[in-house]
């Protein structure tokens, strides 16, 4: 998708008159051309011509899709639009992982449902060469089933950031030099799944998921993935002229900074750095600064 990317750039002068006819630029024309089903067919519909689908959870099954191939370092995004009303006991997950499961990387992002009217919670987690326990939770500031909103993954040599919109979520600094695990070396694919989690989802397990309200639907568009592929060039990882890279991205902005801070403090209702109960004494990259 790079090279889509500098395409775009090129035809800034000339493509405005033709962009009413594109439906997205720089982004594949449809799911499948990226993406395939690799849990029930028959709960995954493609809508807009398969440029959008929706995603069914019943009590016969839930669903899920992943990336046909796999990236190191880049960035992916997509908008979703979360199951509305009462939603307890889903999960609607969006993740990046290695699927090697003895030194596993994985990068998730959760949707935690909730009861009508309460907030939805996203739950993050990090697996860095096969360790993960690293959750942090906070509840969404707006009703993520009203309208698409954009959740991206961020990951270059540098830092792992974690967006809901415009807005930083979390962020996981590269500290290998202080002994603290990154993901560097193993590509990942794209996936994500609708499924119905409700021992543990909602209020720790006590709201169960009411069938009643099924079908569940979650929608999907936007599919935007940037990055080395893999099989790719193999030099495209270490290409510090990949955008990905490039100084903008290496930390956050002062804006994103303090957007940042604002969630920490207004919207984090769990974080594993703080759980003395769980790490009487803080796991090192807690310690090591944003
Ligand atoms: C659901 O709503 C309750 C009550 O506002 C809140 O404590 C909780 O964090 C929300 N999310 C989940 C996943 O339980």
């Amino acid at each position: 998708m790079a090279m889509i990317r500098s395409s775009v750039v090129a035809c800034v002068f000339f493509c405005v008159v033709a962009y009413n006819s594109l439906l997205v630029l720089g982004r594949p024309a449809t799911f499948l051309e990226d993406f395939r089903i690799t849990w029930s067919d028959s709960h995954i519909r493609q809508i807009e011509g398969g440029r959008a689908i929706q995603l069914v959870l019943d009590q016969n099954s839930g669903c899920g899709f992943a990336s046909k191939r796999q990236y190191l370092f880049g960035r992916v995004s997509m908008k979703i639009k979360l199951v509305p009303g009462d939603s307890a006991g889903t999960v609607t997950a969006f993740y990046m992982n290695s699927d090697t499961n003895a030194v596993r990387d994985e990068l998730d992002f959760e949707f935690l449902g909730n009861r009508s009217g309460q907030p939805y919670t996203v739950q993050t987690n990090i697996y860095a060469h096969g360790k993960g326990d690293r959750e942090q939770r906070i509840n969404l500031w707006f009703d993520p089933a009203l309208e698409f909103h954009t959740y991206t993954i961020m990951w270059n040599h540098h830092h792992i950031v974690f967006y809901v919109d415009e807005v930083p979520i979390r962020v996981y600094k590269n500290n290998e030099v202080k002994g603290i695990p990154y993901p560097l070396h193993q590509p990942m694919g794209v996936y994500s799944t609708l499924w119905e989690a409700d021992d543990w989802a909602t209020r720790g397990g006590l709201e169960k998921i009411d069938w009643s309200k099924a079908p569940f639907l979650a929608y999907y568009k936007d599919f935007d993935l940037e990055g080395c592929a893999v099989p790719g060039p193999a030099n495209c990882a270490a290409n510090t002229a990949n955008w990905w890279e490039g100084s903008a991205y290496q930390s956050l902005t002062a804006i994103e900074y303090r957007r940042y801070k604002w969630v920490r403090v207004n919207h984090m209702i769990y974080d594993y750095c703080t759980d003395r109960s769980r790490y009487p004494v803080p796991p090192p990259e807690c310690l090591a600064g944003y």
